[in-house]
C-alpha cells in the first residue's frame, strides 16, 4: 500500500481517529453506552467511530473477525483496525509472571515463551502487545513488580531483549506480533511502591538504572513504546518531550509508534499539569506521542490547536504515517484478518507443546530460598501427603493473563496427584488467603491431616489481585492465619515444605524459621502445579535465582543490591556500632540478595582469574573461573560477574551486574567458563553528561549471588 497517497486522501477528522484508540466495545456506530469508568464520557460522534485507527480490549478470533468486519464497511478509506492487547505472560496457555521469568535468568526460556504467546495472540486476531513491560523496579510495596523482571538494568535489558524477540521475531512469520514496551518512563519508581504515584530522579540514576532497558529494547526494534502515568521530576510523563522527543527520538532514532497509557493525556489535568483538553493534546502531541488510549483530547483539541498554528499539518501527518506503517508492516492492508481464526485457536491454545513450555519455564523460574535437607522428597518413600493452604488447589496462573483461565491451570494438589497415582494425596484449605486474615478457626483441619502424612506442602503467599496495576501493598508479610497455619503444621510434621505464590518479594522473617524449606514459585501460569510436584520430588532441579532483594522488613523497601556507597557504610552487618548508616532495629542486610537461589547440589567457585590487571580502552579483559559441582547430584548454577568502580566523577553503585551464565554440571564435573570485559561494561553516565568509562580501579566478582564472593581489582588506564 503507498501509505503516503493514502494519507494525502485523507481529511483531518480521518487522521485523527486514526491516531485515536478506544475499547472494542465503543466501537459500534451507535457507540454512546455500555462504556464504563473514563470512557463513558467520550461521546465519540459516528464518523470518529467509523475512521478510528486501533482498538484494544476484545475477546478473540470471533470478536477481532466482527469487529474488523464491522469496521472496513463504515471506514471511508477502508483502512483496517489494528488490535491490540495486553498479551503479557502468555495468551491463553500462561506461563508465569515476568518477575518469575526474570528470576530464570535464562532468556532463551523467555523468547520461546514470548513466541508461543505471540502465536496464541496472532490466531486470536492480535496484531500488537502491550509488553513487555521493562519498567527497573526497586520497592517490592509496588503490585506491578509482577510484571517486571526486577531491579537490575543489566538483567531487565537482557530480558527485554528476549522478549522484544520473541514477540515479534524477524517480523515476517505468520505468527509473529509487534511488541510495545511500557511504560516509558520510570514507572517502577512510584513513591513509596504506591501505584501511578510520583517519581522524582535524578538524571543519572534515571540513565544509569531506569532507561537501560527501554533502549535495550528499542536497540532490539521494538515496534511501540507506551509512555507512562507517572509525573518524573515534575511532568507527566505522556507529556514529557525531554524524555519523548529528546531522549526516545532524537538520542535513540525510534521512529515507530508512541502510545499514551490508557486516558493518560486527560489526566494530565488531574495531575495539575495541563489546564483543558486541548492543552493536553497540545503537551502530548509536543512531546511526541503518536496515538491517544482512551481520550479524546486529540480528537477536540488537534483541530483547534491547528487553527491557532500551535500545532502543524506534518505533525500530526508524521504520527498518522507511522501507524499506517505499522498496519503495512503487519500485512493489514493485504489482509486485515490476518491468521485470526476460530479453528486456529482450537488448535493452538493450550495444546500440548504449549502447556509442556509453560510447566518448564515454571520450573525454571521457581527459587529455592531454604532447604535445610528436607528436600527432594522421595517419591517411592512418601505414601500418604498432605497439600494444604489458602493456595493448595487453586490455578495460579497471576494477574494480567491475558485470556487464561485459573480453571485451566493445574494446581500444586492435582500435579502432585498427577506425579504420585498411588499415593494418597490429601487436601485442606486451612485458612482463606485473605491479606489480613486473623481467623485460624479452620487451620485445625489441616493440621489434622498433616499429622498422619509422610511429607505436608503448605501452599501460602498472595492470590493474583494482590499485586498488579492499582494493588500496592505497604505490608508484605503473610496473613497471621498462614503464619499460624505453617507454624502449627511444622509442630506436628517437620518433613513440610512451603510453597510460595507471589507478585513481589515478601517479608518472611516472623516465619522462615518454622519451616525447613520454602520455595517461591511466583505466580507460575497454566503449569504451575505440575512444575511444583516435578521441583518438590527432585524430577526437575531448582536454578532460578532472585530477580529482586527480598527485605527483612517493609522499613527497609526501597532496597536493592546496586546501591550507592555511602560516606559511613556498616561493614560488619552484626556488628553494634553508631553513627553509621544503620537501622537500630533491624540489619542492613535483606533476608534474601539480589541473585539468591539454592540448588539441590553445592558447587564451587574458584578466584576469578583475569589475564590482565590492567586495560586500555580498546583491551578485552577477559575473566576466567573455575566451576565445579561438588554435590552428589546434577545441577545448574547461576554464575554471576560484578564490578564495582571504585572511584567515579559520580559515585558508583557498590556492586552492579554486568555478566550471567547458567553452568549445568554433573556431580564433580568441573569446567571454567569466561566472561569478557569491554570499556563498554564500564561505561555510566557521568558528572560531563555521557556514557562513559572512567579511568582507574575496579573491583571483580564472580559468585553465585549478589551478596558473596572474593573480590579481584583491576584498572582502566
Ligand atoms: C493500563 C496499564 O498501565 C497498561 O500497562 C496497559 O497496557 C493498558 N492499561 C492497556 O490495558
Amino acid at each position: 500500500m503507498d501509505i503516503k497517497k493514502l494519507l494525502e486522501k485523507m481529511t483531518l477528522e480521518e487522521k485523527l481517529a486514526q491516531i485515536s484508540q478506544f475499547n472494542a466495545n465503543c466501537l459500534h456506530v451507535d457507540s454512546e453506552g455500555g462504556v464504563t469508568g473514563p470512557a463513558s464520557s467520550l461521546k465519540l460522534t459516528k464518523e470518529q467511530v467509523a475512521a478510528t485507527g486501533s482498538t484494544l480490549n476484545f475477546v478473540g478470533a470471533k470478536e477481532m473477525i466482527a469487529v474488523q468486519k464491522e469496521h472496513l464497511e463504515n471506514d471511508p478509506n477502508k483502512i483496517p483496525l489494528l488490535f491490540m492487547q495486553d498479551v503479557v505472560h502468555g495468551y491463553r496457555t500462561i506461563y508465569p509472571i515476568p518477575l518469575g521469568l526474570g528470576a530464570s535468568f535464562d532468556t532463551e526460556i523467555v523468547e520461546e515463551c514470548c513466541q508461543m504467546a505471540a502465536k496464541e495472540a496472532a490466531v486470536g486476531g492480535v496484531h500488537v502487545t502491550f509488553a513487555p513491560m521493562v519498567d527497573l523496579v526497586r520497592d517490592a510495596r509496588w503490585g506491578r513488580c509482577m510484571e517486571s523482571t526486577g531491579e537490575d538494568p543489566y538483567l531487565n535489558g537482557k530480558m527485554a531483549r528476549a522478549m522484544v524477540r520473541g514477540f515479534q521475531g524477524d517480523f515476517t512469520d505468520k505468527y509473529n506480533i509487534a511488541a510495545c514496551i511500557k511504560h516509558f518512563a520510570a514507572y517502577g519508581a512510584a513513591e513509596a511502591g504506591r501505584d501511578y504515584n510520583t517519581v522524582d530522579m535524578s538524571e543519572h540514576v534515571l540513565r544509569n538504572y531506569y532507561l537501560p532497558s527501554y533502549k535495550a529494547a528499542v536497540d532490539e526494534g521494538v515496534r511501540m513504546v507506551m509512555t507512562s502515568f507517572n509525573l518524573l521530576n515534575g511532568v507527566p510523563a505522556a507529556g514529557n518531550k525531554w524524555l519523548v522527543q529528546d531522549i526516545l527520538r532524537g538520542e535513540w532514532g525510534f521512529d515507530n509508534v508512541i502510545i499514551s497509557d490508557y486516558d493518560a493525556f486527560r489526566e494530565m489535568i488531574v495531575h495539575g499539569y495541563c489546564e483543558d483538553e486541548i492543552e493536553c493534546a497540545e503537551t502530548a502531541m509536543i512531546a511526541g506521542n503518536d496515538i491517544e488510549m482512551m481520550s479524546v483530547c486529540y480528537l477536540k483539541g488537534l483541530p483547534k490547536l491547528l487553527e491557532e498554528n500551535k500545532i502543524s499539518m506534518q505533525q500530526i501527518d508524521e504520527a498518522v504515517l507511522r501507524v499506517l506503517k505499522l498496519k503495512n508492516d503487519l500485512g493489514l492492508f493485504e489482509n486485515p484478518y490476518r491468521v485470526a481464526s476460530e479453528e486456529e485457536e482450537q488448535a493452538l491454545h493450550l495444546c500440548a507443546e504449549h502447556r509442556l513450555l509453560a510447566r518448564k519455564a515454571a520450573e525454571r523460574s521457581a527459587v529455592l530460598l531454604k532447604n535445610d535437607g528436607v528436600l527432594p522428597f522421595n517419591k517411592f518413600n512418601v505414601k500418604r501427603i498432605a497439600v494444604v493452604g489458602p493456595f493448595a488447589n487453586e490455578g495460579m496462573i497471576g494477574g494480567w493473563a491475558c485470556h487464561g483461565q485459573p480453571e485451566e491451570a493445574v494446581s500444586v494438589y492435582q500435579g502432585i496427584k498427577a506425579l504420585l497415582p498411588n499415593a494418597e494425596v490429601l487436601y485442606a484449605r486451612g485458612c482463606s488467603g485473605a491479606v489480613n486474615e486473623i481467623d485460624c478457626s479452620k487451620i485445625k483441619e489441616a493440621v489434622e491431616i498433616a499429622k498422619t502424612c509422610d511429607a505436608v506442602v503448605v501452599c501460602a503467599g498472595e492470590f493474583a489481585h494482590f499485586s498488579g496495576e492499582g494493588n500496592s501493598r505497604a505490608g508484605l508479610r503473610l496473613s497471621v492465619a498462614q503464619q499460624t497455619l505453617i507454624r502449627q503444621i511444622s509442630e506436628v510434621n517437620k518433613q513440610l515444605a512451603v510453597l510460595l505464590f507471589n507478585g513481589r518479594p515478601l517479608v518472611l522473617s516472623d516465619v522462615i524459621e518454622d519451616a525447613p524449606a520454602w520455595v517461591t514459585m511466583w505466580q507460575p501460569g497454566t503449569e504451575g502445579g505440575s512444575a511444583a510436584a516435578r521441583l518438590l520430588f527432585g524430577e526437575a532441579d531448582f536454578s532460578a535465582r532472585l530477580p529482586m532483594t527480598f527485605p527483612k522488613a517493609e522499613g527497609q523497601c526501597p532496597i536493592y543490591y546496586n546501591a550507592n556507597r555511602t560516606g559511613r557504610p556498616k561493614w560488619d552487618d552484626n556488628a553494634d556500632i553508631g553513627y553509621v548508616s544503620r537501622y537500630i532495629d533491624v540489619t542492613n542486610a535483606p533476608l534474601f540478595p539480589f541473585g539468591y537461589g539454592l540448588s539441590y547440589t553445592e558447587f564451587s567457585y574458584s578466584a576469578p582469574q583475569l589475564d590482565k590487571k590492567v586495560m586500555q580502552d580498546q583491551d578485552t579483559l577477559n575473566v576466567s573461573v573455575r566451576i565445579k559441582n561438588i554435590g552428589q547430584r546434577r545441577g545448574t548454577t547461576l554464575a554471576q560477574m560484578y564490578i564495582c568502580d571504585q572511584a567515579a566523577s559520580l559515585v558508583r553503585p557498590v556492586k552492579e551486574l554486568k555478566g550471567f551464565q547458567r553452568v549445568e554440571l554433573e556431580p564433580n564435573q568441573e569446567k571454567t567458563i569466561t566472561f569478557a570485559i569491554t570499556k563498554e561494561d564500564l561505561a555510566f553516565w557521568t558528572a560531563r553528561g555521557c556514557f562513559d568509562a572512567e579511568k582507574g580501579k575496579f573491583t571483580l566478582w564472580v559468585a553465585e549471588n549478589s551478596a558473596q564472593g572474593e573480590g579481584v581489582e583491576f584498572s582502566l588506564v
